[in-house]
């Protein structure tokens, strides 16, 4: 066993042994964000447990310090977060960098439009070709003094009274939606946000639990400021996004039998769970229970031969993370499977449906491209190679999987970026008996 260190960069993964054991992931990424960034804006002292400490979320981290927010770290994912409350953010010196974080961006956007002083959000050459006049668009309709770059990052932010608005957000969208919750929090009355499908939902739980007037009727989110939030003492489950990978791999290798406990199972994320189930494999869920306000179970599956399915709609926006994975997925499902309606992908961390095909083709994969989605007709016996991460951690974790089941050896490059959302993906998969190694630079 190989274990990681600071310059390895390339995965070598040899298919062929059985997957077997009892897993943790770690924490939930989008959960983690918040839970940094509404601490901050909390009266008080928070104390967060599961935090996920990974690429994008230590990118959060550096900008809540940055705004003179005081966080102790205990551990790599214990951590109190000294809350300066809603008006006690303090000048940024420098411009924030999110590196590669679109959560973080997207949510430190509504923050910061509604202070009373000027700051600089920006971050990767990745991030910054991101769309990003999704959220400017609305911020601005509120009264923000924001500009940016052609749609991109760098976002200049003036200092601004916001208003209250009603605004339909064309996409679904969590990061827009949470960015507006968060400005609405800023304005001079409510806001109403018109959700066009069901994007996660942790933004509205954690801002609820911390004292936020906040109400969901329908598709429609409405949050009135308040004068003060309630510190956070919260317990962060495990990603279901890193879940994910683990929980297809058990699926699909040959003699597999996977348990990864304490996942956060929130319904507006288990879309990767129903369309599973859709073709065909059992999840089985035990320990059942609640932590921080959000359900949480232990999840099982075992080798199974999953059929194809077709997904769109509703579907899509609470699986939306969840698509290179599934692809690996329908390449060994007998049948068509057909994904449409999907075109949010194109504008992840990737293209991800451009660049998951072109980098499957190279293990021999057969795929069809659509505009907002794809068609793949399984099963396909895929052929070891050497394909290329992209600064994509969910695109390289997908690609290491699919190196599990091809024939000879496949090499991941580009694969640190898995630490972006789950450092020690590599290990794990190697605690399960995965033949997956760092290679020496
Ligand atoms: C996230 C929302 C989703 C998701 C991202 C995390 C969040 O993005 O893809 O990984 O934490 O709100 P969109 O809101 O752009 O769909």
């Amino acid at each position: 066993m190989t274990t990681h260190n600071q310059t390895s960069n390339r995965v070598r993964v040899h298919p062929g042994q059985a997957l077997r054991g009892v897993i943790r992931v770690p924490g939930d990424k989008s959960i983690s964000h918040r839970a940094l960034i509404f601490g901050a804006l909390a009266d008080g002292i928070s104390e967060i447990r599961g935090f996920l400490p990974a690429g994008d979320t230590l990118a959060t981290l550096g900008c809540i310090r940055a705004l003179g927010v005081q966080v102790d770290r205990h551990d790599d994912t214990t951590m109190t977060v000294y809350g300066r409350g809603l008006r006690g953010l303090r000048q940024p010196s420098q411009p924030l960098d999110c590196v590669n974080a679109g959560t973080g961006i997207r949510l430190l956007a509504g923050v910061m439009a509604g202070q009373p002083f000027s700051s600089v959000l920006d971050g990767s050459e990745q991030l910054r070709r991101r769309p990003m006049k999704r959220i400017t668009e609305p911020l601005r309709l509120m009264g923000a003094n924001v500009e940016e770059n052609e749609g991109r990052a760098p976002l200049h932010f003036g200092g601004a009274f916001l208003k209250g608005i009603t605004y339909e957000m064309p996409v679904a969208s969590a990061q827009v939606k949470s960015c507006l919750l968060l400005a609405g929090l800023f304005a001079d009355g409510p806001t109403t946000i018109i959700e066009p499908g069901p994007a996660r939902d942790h933004t509205e739980g954690m801002l609820r639990a911390m004292g936020a007037d906040i109400r969901k009727d329908g598709n429609r989110v409405t949050i009135t400021p308040v004068e003060h939030l309630h510190p956070l003492n919260w317990t962060i489950p495990a990603d279901i996004s890193s879940a994910a990978f683990p929980l297809v791999a058990g699926l699909l290798v040959d003699g597999a039998e996977v348990v990864i406990e304490g996942v956060g199972v929130n319904d507006t994320r288990t879309g990767i769970l129903d369309a599973l189930v859709m073709m065909g494999a059992t999840v089985h869920q035990s320990n059942v229970h609640e932590e921080g306000g959000e359900p949480v179970a232990d999840l099982l599956v075992r080798s199974t031969r999953l059929h194809g399915t077709s997904i769109k709609g509703d579907l899509v926006v609470r699986m939306i993370d969840e698509f290179p994975i599934l692809m690996v997925a329908a390449l060994l499902a007998n049948g068509v499977t057909e994904v449409s309606e999907a075109r949010e992908l194109r504008v992840k961390e990737t293209d991800r449906i451009a660049v998951m095909a072109a980098e499957l083709r190279k293990l021999g994969a057969v795929i069809e491209e659509r505009p907002d989605g794809f068609v793949i007709e399984g099963p396909q016996q895929l052929k070891g190679a050497v394909v290329d991460g992209h600064d994509d951690h969910r695109v390289a974790m997908s690609l290491m999987v699919a190196g599990l089941l091809a024939e000879g050896e496949t090499i991941v490059k580009d694969a640190r970026c898995a630490h972006d959302s789950f450092p020690g993906f590599v290990e794990t998969m190697q605690s399960l008996g995965a033949g997956v190694d760092w290679l020496p630079d």
